[in-house]
């Protein structure tokens, strides 16, 4: 994408060749700055403090991080520990699991003075990769909205859920992808972005994506969906994915769920794009899935910008109050319309994921 007209990805080697540098996404959309990450403890706090977020971001800023430990010390009791600390970052989004295993796999063998060359190169294989599977999600993706316009002749009302734009992953993103490829081609398209409190990842980065790209859209309450969905002002629902099962029930930001089930019960399509990184193969039933539980005060606090033009965070909750903060939710298959792979479109299913990989089914999982 371009930001201010320049080609920007959400994360880059630095040009002196001893870090990468991210996008701080904490600080959109009022403040756009970028962080040079010059450690392994940069790269975990980085992902920790959601500094970088979204499943396949993470896993590539987490693949430079074992870069940045091969750096100072390459030995394998170092890339050891850097694993385990990685991993111990977040724990919904399988990508973060892939993306170490890939980097596991490049290293095996591997002389410990070679590794931090090695290291670096698949890592910057691994971001490209995610550009690539985004780019071809999009291709798939959008003659979804292409085919409702041809059938309404009016701009498609599409809602999404927290973001899973160019931000979420190295470019293009997922569940935006369509929309962009859409939009470009000269699909009128209109998107309800929730605004997915308690992160706001909907008014602060979807929004400020869309809006870079000129793609019309409004910003909704969470609460909004039903309502726009039951008055037939929701075409087609389009969410990305944090972890989605060898059966097709899919993990994603809390709050997806309740969209499927106002979908399913006003027929409006439910769709979730994903690359092939953030499918667990491992896993038959959502339940499984871990379900990272976050601070409380991300819901006691709100952050913003005064009216005066200053960054301010406020308290919003009565002191005494309990608070819970589950990060993700999972939709089963039987909700989800469909998945928009880098393979193309498939049933959320065994069946219809084996259909695009059908090599999973030669090794069993
Ligand atoms: O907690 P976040 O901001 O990392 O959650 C992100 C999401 O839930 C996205 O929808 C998901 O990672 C898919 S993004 C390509």
């Amino acid at each position: 994408v371009r930001v201010d007209g320049r080609p920007t990805r959400t994360i880059w080697p630095a040009d002196d060749g001893r870090a990468v540098e991210i996008i701080d996404q904490t600080r959109l959309p009022h403040v756009f700055a970028t962080r040079r990450l010059s450690t392994l403890a940069d790269a975990a706090d980085a992902i920790r403090s959601m500094q970088v977020r979204g499943a396949p971001l993470i896993g590539v800023t987490a693949a430079y991080g074992i870069w940045l430990q091969a750096l100072e010390d390459a030995g394998d009791a170092a890339l050891a520990a850097a694993r385990a600390a990685l991993l111990a970052t977040r724990p919904t989004a399988v990508d973060l699991r892939h993306a170490l295993d890939a980097m596991a796999e490049a290293l095996r063998g591997v002389p410990p003075g070679e590794r931090a060359a090695r290291a670096r190169a698949r890592a910057g294989e691994l971001a490209d990769e995610d550009i690539a599977a985004c780019r071809a999600i999009g291709e798939h993706g959008a003659p979804l909205l292409e085919a409702l316009h041809a059938q309404s002749g009016r701009a498609v009302q599409v809602l999404t859920h927290c973001n899973a734009g160019w931000l979420a992953t190295v470019d293009w993103g997922t569940a935006l992808a369509p929309i962009y490829l859409a939009h470009d081609r000269g699909t009128p398209v209109h998107v309800w972005v929730d605004e997915t409190r308690p992160r706001n990842q909907g008014a602060a980065l979807t929004a400020w994506e869309l809006l870079e790209h000129g793609v019309p859209h409004t910003v909704v309450a969470d609460n909004a969906g039903g309502h726009l969905m039951q008055r037939g002002r929701v075409d087609l629902v389009l969410v990305g994915s944090d972890r989605t099962t060898a059966r097709g029930d899919v993990c994603n930001k809390i709050g997806t769920l309740q969209k499927a089930l106002a979908a399913r019960e006003y027929r409006v399509p439910f769709h979730v794009a994903l690359p092939a990184s953030t499918i667990d193969w491992t896993l038959e039933d959502g339940a499984q899935i871990p379900i990272e539980e976050r601070s409380g005060d991300e819901l006691r606090r709100v952050s913003g910008r005064t009216p005066g033009g200053e960054l301010a965070t406020v308290e919003i909750l009565p002191a005494g109050s309990a608070v819970a903060n589950p990060a993700f939710d999972v939709t089963p298959a039987h909700l989800v319309t469909g998945l928009v792979t880098e393979r193309g479109r498939c049933a959320a299913s065994r069946e219809g994921l084996l259909s695009l990989y059908p090599e999973r089914a030669a090794q069993g999982s």
